[in-house]
């Protein structure tokens, strides 16, 4: 689809909405975008975003993943850009980002085109949240004017008109089922922030610990949104024994994850560190998810796993999933106010 704007300065805007599918492939078309957005002389992006970008412009093997990129042109020249991708089977949550204007176009209202186009797009497919992160101000204002609000750390969500932010989380999440699980997979891009960045179980503090994803407002909160999603995957998609699993309730949703990292380096490639979320609703089915990523990771050849927790309640759950205490790290983790333990709990696989 292609929507024509007439900027404030009386220029014209050609935004092209390409949708799940849609002007993929690995032509002059695409490396246009992949330069302006890349920046080969003044890089912007880490090499993993850059490589999730090459894949989504070139078209994706993962079918689960409904991705729409947005390319402003002025004059047939790109000027600017924007991508939103969910889940293709229930596109209810969604993630935005590499959004980005030529230095000499900015001020134009050419990001806020774009990213009017994307979040209507995804409300008219049954989006309910879309999450993205920033810390840039001009980007904050942009995303504000089109209803996304600050959540947790950088991170802001937008909310289906109409929505409740004050019961959503708990609403969204709740129980529905005991959830069964399977692998992840590149539509979970959405569903997955959603949960790494929920604002309970309150008492975890540790969401994330190899990407330093904490939550112990009001000095720490979140500081990354998509990018646990984009390094975990490249580090599953590497290696086999970087077992991935989700659990999925009986509305289709992602309400617990556990996934693993061994390093490939031979010497202690059997070795893996593990990062675990769960919703509230969720965490006494914790355990199974964890259990079903170690089964995948044993076969493998990894023969240890090991875990952060700060609080009993995160304990209680390694616990449960068989990992014993190995070794607390004093005064580890810095909350601004006070210095709390982080313990080490491993499990060993036989
Ligand atoms: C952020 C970015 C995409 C904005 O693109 P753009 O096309 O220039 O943005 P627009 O012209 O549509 O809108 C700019 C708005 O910011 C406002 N603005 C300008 N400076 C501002 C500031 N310091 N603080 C807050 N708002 C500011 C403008 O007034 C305008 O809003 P208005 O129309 O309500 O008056 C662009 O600056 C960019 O590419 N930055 C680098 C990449 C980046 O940070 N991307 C976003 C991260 S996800």
């Amino acid at each position: 689809m292609e929507k024509v704007f007439a900027l404030p300065n009386g220029e014209e805007l050609v935004a092209s909405v390409l949708g799940p599918g849609e002007g993929r492939g690995t032509t002059a078309v695409q490396h246009e975008v992949y330069s302006f957005l890349t920046r080969p002389f003044d890089p912007w992006m880490v090499p993993t975003e850059g490589g999730f970008l090459a894949e989504f412009l070139a078209g994706t093997d993962d079918p689960s993943l409904a991705d729409t990129m947005l390319v402003g042109r002025i004059d047939g020249t790109v000027v600017g850009t924007a991508w939103h991708g969910t889940d293709h089977d229930l596109p209810e949550m969604g993630g935005y980002g590499f959004v980005f204007t030529e230095p000499e176009q900015r001020g134009k209202g050419i990001a806020q085109r774009l990213t009017e186009l994307s979040i209507s797009g995804f409300w008219a497919v049954g989006g309910q949240v879309s999450y993205l992160g920033t810390m840039n101000p001009v980007a904050q204002h942009i995303y504000e004017k089109n209803d996304y609000r600050h959540y947790n750390g950088l991170t802001f969500r937008a909310l289906r008109p109409g929505t409740d932010a004050d019961t959503f989380d708990e609403t969204f999440f709740g129980r529905a089922g005991d959830g069964e699980v399977r692998d992840i997979r590149l539509g979970d891009i959405g569903a997955y922030t959603g949960l790494v960045m929920l604002l309970e179980p309150r008492e975890w503090l540790v969401r994330d610990y190899t990407e330093a994803m904490f939550y112990a407002p009001p000095a720490v909160q979140a500081s990354g949104c998509l990018r646990p999603f984009f390094n975990s995957m490249t580090r599953h998609t590497a290696s086999p024994a970087n077992a991935w699993k989700v659990l999925i309730n009986d509305r289709g949703r992602l309400v617990a994850s556990a996934n693993l990292w061994a390093p490939t380096h031979a010497p202690v490639a059997a070795n893996a560190t593990m990062e675990f979320q769960a919703a509230p609703a969720y965490v006494d089915r914790a355990s199974a998810v964890i259990e079903a990523a170690l089964e995948d990771a044993a076969a493998n050849d990894v023969r240890a796993v090991r875990a952060c927790a700060v609080g009993e309640a995160r304990l209680a759950v390694l616990r449960e999933a068989g990992f014993v205490e190995e070794v607390v790290q004093p005064a580890a983790l810095d909350l601004g106010d006070q210095r709390v333990d982080v313990t080490v709990m491993r499990r060993d696989l036989g």
